[in-house]
């Protein structure tokens, strides 16, 4: 059975065909860095409008290296939410007319909890596991206990992590989108230049985050000092610490405090080479396993999608033609 997988919740128009196992037969990412770029951050109008401009011609092309017809699909599914609404509708109603019009299922997929489970295009792995999810929207932890069994363990108070990265990259106007730059700017730098805040991280009694205040301290610090050519890698090196520390900790104490030996982490932010070096080293310190998707699985794409799809679709779950987008969805 092939599943061809949508995403279109942010600004990267994604679809991949992928077999039962897991298998990658198609696959293609369409970023729109280029068309936000000169606004530091994602417009959604515009993305949008890429959504609808794109969606068609990528179809044919991973249908035509695919090598199959449209008919050869047995799932459609596509990102539901999470997301920037009117995006999510150019994948959804693309797919909508795709499922009636080849009478074939369509399953509708939380967008989280498809980074959550991206690991699973790559490795086999028993449950139960921690999931952390590090993306430009979102920062949350979950106790998957089950495929399609989820406990939400903690979640951010306000900014994701990667929009702390993107904004404070947008504050020093020094590109788009400020998670790849920011890492490159810290690998030059001296981490502990300054200490900024570790928000949360002493708070014990949840799992939950806070980026907003590292993200302002950083600002205040930053209207106060100087930053030049001279100390930007090192200022940057110590507010990347700082949020790095904050996941790795508050991750980890999760998994021990529920007894798990295994963490995963994804979404857009999992790319940092710093985040994976320190959650390798604190984790094999606690006798904790840490794995990563590679990065292609770890930022938006739509294999994701359709690997979670077919997890629903193995449990008798599809979802009707009426599913309705959603732009802030809970993990069901
Ligand atoms: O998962 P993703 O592609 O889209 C969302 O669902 O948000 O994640 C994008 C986010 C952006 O905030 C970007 O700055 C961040 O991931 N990011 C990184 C790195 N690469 C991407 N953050 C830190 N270090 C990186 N290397
Ligand atoms: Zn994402």
């Amino acid at each position: 059975m092939l599943i061809l997988g949508i995403d279109t919740s942010c600004d990267d128009t994604s679809l991949a065909i992928i077999d039962e196992k897991r298998n990658i037969i198609s696959q293609v990412v369409s970023s729109q860095v280029e068309f936000h770029k000169a606004f530091g951050g994602v417009v959604p109008e515009i993305a949008s409008r890429k959504h609808v401009e794109l969606i068609d011609p990528l179809f044919e092309e991973i249908i035509h290296e695919a090598g199959i017809t449209p008919k050869d699909l047995g799932l459609i599914s596509v990102t539901n939410g999470p997301g920037l609404i009117g995006s999510v509708l150019v994948g959804l109603c693309f797919a909508k007319g795709l499922s009636l019009a080849l009478g074939k299922p369509l399953a509708g997929i939380n967008h989280v909890e498809a980074h959550a489970m991206s690991i699973f295009l790559e490795k086999e792995l028993e449950f139960p596991f921690i999931a952390l999810v590090v993306s430009g929207g979102h920062t949350i932890i979950l106790l998957i206990e089950a495929p399609c069994s989820y406990r939400v363990l903690g979640t951010t108070r306000d900014d994701a992590a990667g929009e702390a990265f993107d904004k404070i990259a947008k504050y020093l106007n020094i590109g788009y989108p400020g998670g790849r730059i920011i890492e490159e700017y810290a690998r030059k730098g001296q981490k502990d230049y300054i200490i900024f805040p570790r928000p949360m991280m002493d708070n014990t009694a949840n799992y939950d985050f806070s980026f907003s205040g590292l993200k302002t301290a950083f600002i205040t610090y930053a209207k106060k000092n100087e930053i030049s050519n001279a100390n930007l890698a090192h200022v940057l090196a110590s507010f990347q610490e700082a949020a790095i520390d904050v996941l790795v900790f508050k991750t980890l104490a999760a998994a021990k405090d529920h007894s798990v030996k295994r963490v995963v982490v994804g979404g857009g932010v999992a790319s940092n080479n710093r985040l994976r070096e320190v959650f390798g080293e604190k984790g094999k310190n606690e006798g904790i396993e840490v794995l990563f998707s590679s990065p292609q699985f770890c930022t938006d794409n739509g294999a994701m999608v359709a690997s979670l799809g077919y997890f629903y679709f193995q449990k008798g779950i599809t979802s009707p033609l009426d599913v309705k987008g959603y732009s802030r969805m809970a993990i069901r």
